[in-house]
């Protein structure tokens, strides 16, 4: 999915994407096509099924304010207005403007009231204790790691105390076990990625892990939750 990425923001986005260390992707919805073909020839629809559980583990309530950092093209968004529902809020970032871009279409023309905005995990954009939940998927592994600290520092301050945060992402290479070790160079490790989360101020980070599906080319992944005190 990478030959959608850039390292920095493109003359033409410079002047709404800020500069980041992350690694941005772009193709709008080039991306999503390249998604779903990928997911359902390759990876055996675990893409969906990572993001349906990223939802499930928030334990979403109808009526709570909802944040997707680095949210691409809006899917999993659009799934969190349902489970939240119009009483609910929801907002997306991302410095991709194409996916922005995209995102906001998918939630116009479903008529879904969701605030997709260009912006950083660095920086994030609301104020202080905004948000019931934060979720994040497929995105840390796009981050260096003091940009991670940064980011999860970011997380804490947005959201209310006794807030929940739920992060997956793709394993670390190393921790694959057969065919999923050949695909996808980057990837986190779920112990490290919990320590950075504990050392952010957030409560018993707990992990879990993806089960691997036979004939899926799926590198693998995990999730870690915790709640902020
Ligand atoms: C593999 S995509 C995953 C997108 C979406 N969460 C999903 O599950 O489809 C990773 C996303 O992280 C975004 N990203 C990169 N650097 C970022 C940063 N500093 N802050 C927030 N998002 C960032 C990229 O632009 C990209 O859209």
């Amino acid at each position: 999915m990478h030959s959608f990425a850039r390292h920095r923001t493109s003359r033409a986005s410079k002047a709404s994407a800020k500069e980041t260390k992350g690694l941005i992707l772009k193709g709008g919805w080039r991306y999503d096509l390249m998604e779903w073909f990928i997911d359902t020839f390759m990876f055996r629809g675990q893409v969906r099924e990572l993001r349906q559980r990223t939802a499930t583990l928030a334990r979403m309530q109808p009526g709570e304010a909802v944040l997707d950092v680095g949210c691409g093209t809006g899917t999993l968004a659009m799934e969190v207005a349902r489970r939240v529902g119009r009483a609910g809020r929801v907002a997306g970032v991302d410095p991709g403007t194409e996916q922005i871009a995209r995102a906001r279409a998918k939630a116009a023309r479903r008529d879904v009231p969701i605030e997709f905005q260009i912006g950083v995990i660095e920086q994030l954009p609301f104020p202080d204790q905004t948000f019931d939940v934060v979720l994040s998927t497929l995105m840390m592994h796009h981050l260096p790691a003091p940009l991670k600290r940064q980011g999860l520092a970011e997380i804490a301050r947005v959201l209310k105390p006794g807030g929940r945060l739920v992060i997956a992402d793709f394993k670390r290479k190393q921790e694959r076990a057969g065919q999923a070790a050949r695909f996808h160079a980057g990837g986190s490790s779920m112990q490290e990625l919990a320590a950075l989360v504990k050392e952010a101020g957030f409560e018993h980070p707990e992990i879990e892990e993806m089960r691997l599906l036979r004939f899926s080319a799926f590198p693998g992944a995990g999730f870690v939750r915790a709640h902020k005190s």
